[in-house]
């Protein structure tokens, strides 16, 4: 198994469908005990008991600095120390430019950008003082070719943070044992999107894709995990693409 012995943090990790929860059940697969933090607390102890009793979810809205650091000192002394942390919540609006308010611009950024800095430096100080530790954060196709299908530039710009965000937090603690990777997803086959892909629509993308389908959150799951595990010990600062060919560059 590949994260044998291991704990991990998943934020926005609850939702059936999500990517968060197939990647939940995927590490408790590999042997990881896993905090699912969700700002849907019924959801969130719902998707960890159906992973099993060694499991802990936790109301956590990445958007606010002290609920973050609440549930991360939670997960602590649940399972006594952090190896790693997934930054994966994240909301999106399918809106154009000139239609972005300031409450939506604020509302975008603060869970899919502030989320990971409030999250992380809620973590970082422990995985530091262990000298160890896997971070890797969501991003999305949507931040590398400036829009993917729903979100809007609000949501691409957010995106397109993570990856500042990521690099530099993978260049400053580097030399400290920890690593930090991105995930950039094409169209995933979640509640995000759910009931918004018509058939006209979901042709015309399916063109553009060399895999020709579209993805599942098994798929990104697959590359948390390898982003978590120590296959992937020599890999810092990096972005994955996980899109079926959408953006090959
Ligand atoms: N589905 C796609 O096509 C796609 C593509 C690229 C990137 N992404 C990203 O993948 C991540 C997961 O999305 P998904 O498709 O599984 O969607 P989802 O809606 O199924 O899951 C998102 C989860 O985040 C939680 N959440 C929302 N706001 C939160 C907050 N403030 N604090 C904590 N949790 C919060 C939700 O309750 C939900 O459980 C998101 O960051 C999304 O932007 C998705």
């Amino acid at each position: 198994m590949l994260l044998s012995g291991k704990t991990a943090i998943i934020s926005g990790a609850a939702s059936p469908r999500g990517i968060g929860l197939a990647t939940a059940r995927r590490f408790a697969t590999e042997g990881a005990r896993v905090a699912i933090l969700d700002i849907d607390a019924d959801a969130a102890a719902d998707a960890a008991a159906s992973l099993g009793k060694s499991h802990i979810g936790i109301q956590c809205d990445v958007a606010d600095k002290s609920s973050c650091e609440q549930a991360v000192a939670r997960v602590i002394e649940f399972f006594g120390g952090v190896d790693i942390l997934i930054n994966n919540a994240g909301i999106t609006q399918p809106v154009k430019f000139l239609q972005i308010s300031a409450a939506d611009w604020d509302r975008i950024q603060d869970v899919n950008l502030k989320g990971v800095l409030f999250l992380s430096q809620a973590v970082i100080p422990h995985m530091r003082g262990r000298k160890s530790g896997s971070i890797a954060c969501m991003s999305s196709v949507s931040a590398q070719r400036g829009g993917g299908i729903f979100g809007g530039p609000h949501y691409s710009a957010a995106k397109a943070g993570v990856l500042g965000l990521a690099k530099a937090m993978a260049r400053e603690f580097g030399p400290d044992g920890i690593r930090v990777n991105c995930v950039t997803p094409g169209l995933i086959g979640t509640d995000i999107t759910a009931g918004k892909l018509t058939d006209e629509m979901r042709a015309k993308i399916l063109e553009g894709i060399p895999l020709n389908r579209l993805g599942t959150a098994d798929d990104v799951a697959g590359i948390y995990t390898f982003l978590a595990s120590d296959l992937s010990a020599y890999v810092t600062g990096a972005v994955i693409d996980v899109n079926g060919g959408m953006l090959i560059h």
